[in-house]
């Protein structure tokens, strides 16, 4: 590691992307291959980063060829791309092909300076709300017995384990929520917990922890009273600093203006 990085873990984090097979795939009618590509050029021209999460729905249709779309994509900017799987995502396929580029890691936690980064999957399959399995919820504790002096703690996984809106239920949101709390509760917490699916930018804090969402690099959604709307907001990422001190500077970045193509319902903005 160089001198900087006694200063600050940085961190390009990437979600939602919802790639499909070919060119032709849209989602709500937005090329979400073209958005990508769009907000890979801003963040690295933008950023240094030490290393990439990609946290789930990387793929709209579960096609292997999405998946080598996207390591295609992403591999040519950084050697270091950590990954977890969403709702949307085909995790079979997804190994088998990430497996084949070296900048695709496997391992599920990650050490860099004082900060210790865990990788959790929240998906199951045939659902769009998430859970942690037992063997995740123990794998998380694990790590935190492992990891509980001179260092400090984040987890990333693809479900908001908080509602991005307390007055209003989340049925899509990790349904044994309150068993992660418990357990970053009981094991003496951690400074950050951050994820996607809800494809919006917020930042809670709550416990000690701060909750970061971050926008998708296709299509932005909003919290309504009925679940999710579109949102007309552009294509974005999150870029996260993580200081020596165990204090964290987060921002989200926005590519261009509303995506292209972009079909709103009745009742989106
Ligand atoms: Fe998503």
């Amino acid at each position: 590691m160089g001198l900087f990085h006694r200063m600050v873990v940085r961190v390009l984090q990437f979600t939602d992307t919802h790639l499909f097979a070919t060119p032709e795939g849209r989602m709500k009618g937005v090329d979400t291959s073209a958005c990508l590509a769009a907000v890979l050029e801003h963040a690295f021209a933008s950023h240094q980063a030490d290393i990439v999460v990609l946290t789930g729905d990387l793929s709209q249709d579960e096609s292997k060829e999405s998946y080598v779309n996207l390591a295609d994509m992403v591999s040519r900017y950084h050697p270091e791309i950590h990954w977890l799987p969403g709702n949307h995502d085909h995790k079979p396929l997804m190994k088998e092909v990430f497996g084949a580029y070296p900048a695709f890691r496997l391992e599920l936690s990650r050490q860099i300076g004082p900060w210790r980064f865990l990788f959790l999957d929240s998906a199951v399959e045939g659902r769009v709300e998430g859970e942690l399995s037992a063997a995740e919820l123990e794998r998380t504790r694990a790590w935190l017995l492992e990891n509980r002096s001179d260092c400090y703690r984040a987890i990333f996984l693809h479900h908001n384990p908080v509602t991005m809106d307390s007055r209003r239920e989340d049925r899509m949101m990790l349904r044994n929520a309150e068993a992660f709390e418990t357990l970053l509760a009981e094991e003496g917490g951690v400074e950050a917990v951050i994820f996607g699916h809800v494809h919006q930018d917020c930042v809670q804090g709550r416990g000690g922890t701060l909750f970061i969402a971050s926008p998708s690099t296709g299509v932005q959604f909003r919290p309504t009273a009925t679940g999710l709307t579109i949102d007309r907001k552009a294509p974005g990422y999150r870029y996260i600093e993580f200081g020596t001190d165990g204090a964290i500077k987060t921002e989200t970045f926005r590519v261009g203006s509303l995506p292209e193509g972009l079909r709103l319902l009745e009742g989106d903005l």
